[in-house]
């Protein structure tokens, strides 16, 4: 659900967003979750799809960033590759996708490609596959300027030496010589930065940007997020499954599971008052250094639904502690529970305490001091 006080003119506008692909092509099917679903269980199909992020409805507004958090597979790099029309093949997209109030999802594959890369720009999740192993990295950076804002051979040079410099990577001239197989992983990831950032986009689509680096390398690349955004007011949505990240970098927070959001609030709001037990057990997870230290890591039991088997009510309510009746047969939608602050939960209590519905296992694990 939208909060317009946080973003009164969006840059991007997201509605009711829904992607869904032919239920034979799902990639991720766990045997775990198949295995343990439920009689009456529902398949998420359209026309025989099965939708893998479900209605989603988002803001951005320019010089933001929003992080979205969620386990694996609740759809968080699909929903960003919908944004950019680059989901895979046989997936159908629903719902609307405004940049500065123009449909993306109408546009025609070579306006698309005019907004991807010039206005809307995205580092992907893997760096190794997002750099061309047989070209240097100069003339990959020098491409996106001279595709995109047409700028000549040497302008675009000095630009790429003066982007590499930007994030941090010295003695530039050298590096724009090297292969991608020559630098460090953190160069590369810089190196994607660059790519990303140099036709000066509005929006930035950073998916798990930090996951693969060292915290030395995590904490600079985060720096330079954060400094990036102040100095060109670039809006970044930055997903991560690290609420540690999400903590020190963004401003506002949406948390996914099972293809839609579940939570979305100021980033504070979200730590000191998490509405979902969902984002609470997330929290639960992130180890903290002020305290004693935990027995053990704390995880979420169960394992999230498979796209093709989901709960017929609340899809976390197999694994809530805090769920009731409702929650197994009616999925709630998101409601405002605060200013700027809306949770999908139908438990209404202030968290901590399960609820009586819970059930025993639950409320044991509970006891025993381990995340719902
Ligand atoms: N090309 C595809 N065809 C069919 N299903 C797909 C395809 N790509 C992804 N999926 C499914 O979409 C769901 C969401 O995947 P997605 O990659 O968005 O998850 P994620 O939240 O980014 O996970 P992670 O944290 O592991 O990156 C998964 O169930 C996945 O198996
Ligand atoms: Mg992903």
């Amino acid at each position: 659900m939208p909060d317009p006080s946080a973003a009164p003119e969006p840059l991007l506008q997201i509605r009711a967003l829904t992607v869904s692909y032919p239920a034979g092509a799902h990639a991720g099917a766990l045997p775990a979750a198949r295995a343990t679903a439920r009689p009456g269980a529902r398949p998420a199909r359209a026309e025989a799809h099965l939708e893998v992020v479900r209605g989603v409805d988002l803001d951005l507004a320019a010089g933001e960033i929003l992080g979205i958090a969620g386990e694996s597979g609740s759809g968080k790099t699909q929903l960003l590759l919908a944004i950019l029309g680059l989901c895979g093949a046989g997936a159908r997209l629903r719902g609307s996708v405004r940049y500065r109030g123009e449909e993306l999802l109408a546009l025609p594959a070579a306006q698309l490609n005019r907004t991807r890369g010039a206005r809307i720009a995205m580092v992907f999740q893997d760096p190794a596959t997002a750099l061309n192993p047989y070209l240097t990295i100069g003339r990959q950076l020098t491409e996106v300027l001279r595709v995109h804002r047409g700028v000549g051979a040497r302008a675009a040079e000095r630009r790429a030496g003066a982007m590499l410099e930007a994030v941090h990577i010295a003695d530039a001239a050298r590096h724009l010589r090297q292969y991608p197989h020559e630098l460090s992983g953190g160069m590369r990831q810089r190196v994607t930065l660059a790519m990303a950032l140099i036709a000066e986009p509005q929006v930035l689509l950073a998916d798990e940007p930090t996951t693969s680096l060292d915290v030395t390398v995590q904490s600079q690349i985060l720096a330079l997020l954060r400094e990036l955004r102040e100095r060109t007011r670039v809006a970044i949505v930055l997903v991560t499954h690290d609420m540690g990240v999400i903590a020190e970098l963004a401003d506002r927070v949406a948390v996914m599971y099972a293809g839609t959001l579940i939570e979305q609030a100021p980033v504070e709001a979200l730590f000191a008052g998490p509405r979902h037990p969902y984002s609470e057990a997330l929290q639960r997870c992130v180890p903290r250094l002020d305290g004693p230290p935990p027995q053990r890591l704390a995880s979420i039991p169960g394992q999230p639904p498979d796209p093709a088997a989901l709960p017929p009510g609340c899809a976390f309510a197999p694994r809530c502690a805090y769920r009731l009746e409702v929650c197994e047969r009616s999925a709630p939608t998101l409601v405002q529970a605060a200013p700027r602050h809306w949770k999908a939960c139908h438990y209404d209590e202030p968290l901590g305490r399960p609820g009586p519905a819970a059930s025993t296992a639950a409320a044991a694990t509970l006891a025993a001091g381990e995340v719902p």
